[in-house]
């Protein structure tokens, strides 16, 4: 091995669907630091397609394969979320490295049991909570902490999908709460730059009646208020039959940050009868596709300098609790207190 190669971060990739594809092709052509070196995937087809597809050397259907491999430093985990606690509590134990998607598990026993595994083991740990890496919302991020607006009074987040995942999915996802809005409560949390003291959620079946029928909702209001009064409002669907909307607004006492879709162009065609803009890039891989880039590139980063990484596991948890309580919020009809959820978000 060159010495050049010594130095890159020997990565095993768990799950190979959606994301973790998106992961493994960044990690492999887009972060020069980082060496995949396998691929795991209870369907082992799954894994082969993805190694061959990307150049991965090794695919192999069971994980622990990737957890007792001494030449592997840090895995990502990409299977579904009832499958992450366990797998990072393993993981931590085997001290590997570990970047879990989110939500990091549905029930905050879990999370806490994982957390505690990996602050044992003194591994680096990060949660997938990649819009933070968006260069849009990072931007406006960044302007609100350096007071452009001034003091943040409203906190505006539209995310609505372009249309639903398959039922199956949802079956295991946690649920509109938990599944989607879980990265606008942490986008709440990351733009107003404080901690959420109360949610109220409401919330109804009007795209699909097979999502009601699995217990879950696609269409949803949640208000959060800050411990400043500050008062967040986030609005959910899972169809929207334009594309993937995912803006974002910050008003405050001296102004107003405002990011709006992105599309695949800016060109826009004006005529007498109408004014017609192109349509919002389709979805999340299409939308946020940088941000999964930058995101690994800091879990790498930080696992070779000693950094910690900016989104962490405490945050992943606090998103959890966030999602909890607009559940709660839901089936009790009114306002829940973050101290009625334990106290820790
Ligand atoms: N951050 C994001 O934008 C984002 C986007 C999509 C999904 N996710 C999250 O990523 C996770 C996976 O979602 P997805 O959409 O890729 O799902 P998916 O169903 O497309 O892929 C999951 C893969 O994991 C495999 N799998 C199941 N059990 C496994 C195990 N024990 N070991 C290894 N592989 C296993 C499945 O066979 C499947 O191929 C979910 O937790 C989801 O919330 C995050």
């Amino acid at each position: 091995m060159s010495s050049a190669n010594s130095k890159r971060l020997r990565i095993g990739v768990i799950g190979a669907g959606r994301i973790g594809r998106v992961h493994a092709e960044a990690l492999r052509f887009r972060v020069p630091e980082a060496d995949v070196r396998a691929i795991s995937d209870v369907r082992l087809d799954a894994a082969t397609d993805a190694s061959q597809t990307f150049g991965i050397p090794k695919a192999c259907e069971d994980y622990h394969e990737l957890l007792n491999d001494r030449e592997i430093d840090a895995v990502i985990i990409c299977s579904p979320t009832d499958t992450h606690a366990r797998i990072i509590g393993e993981a931590a134990k085997a001290g590997k490295h570990i970047f879990t998607e989110k939500p990091i598990d549905l029930e905050l026993s879990k999370i806490d049991a994982a957390l505690a595994a990996v602050a044992s083991a003194g591994v680096k740990f990060q949660v997938g909570f990649n819009r933070r890496f968006d260069p849009n919302f990072k931007a406006l991020a960044d302007q609100v902490r350096a007071g452009k607006i001034g003091k943040p009074h409203l906190v505006r987040i539209t995310s609505r999908d372009p249309s639903p995942p398959p039922v199956s999915y949802i079956q295991v996802s946690g649920g509109l709460f938990l599944d989607m809005a879980i990265h606008d409560f942490d986008m709440a949390r990351y733009v107003g730059g404080e901690e959420v003291e109360e949610v109220y959620a409401t919330g109804n079946c009007l795209v699909d009646p097979a999502i009601g029928k699995a217990g879950d909702i696609d269409t949803a209001v949640i208000v959060l208020k800050y411990r400043s009064g500050a008062i967040c409002t986030i609005d959910n669907s899972r169809q929207a039959v334009y594309g993937y909307d995912q803006r974002l607004e910050v008003f405050g006492s001296q102004g107003c940050l405002l990011a709006s879709n992105n599309a695949p162009t800016r060109t826009e065609l004006w005529t007498a009868k109408s004014l017609e803009a192109p349509k919002p890039l389709h979805f999340f891989l299409e939308r946020y596709m940088d941000s999964y880039v930058a995101e690994m590139r800091e879990f790498v980063r930080c696992v070779q300098t000693g950094a910690e990484p900016s989104c962490t596991g405490d945050d992943g948890r606090k998103a959890v609790v966030l999602g909890l309580a607009a559940g709660r919020s839901l089936k009790e009809g009114r306002p829940v207190k973050i101290s009625e959820m334990g106290g820790k978000a």
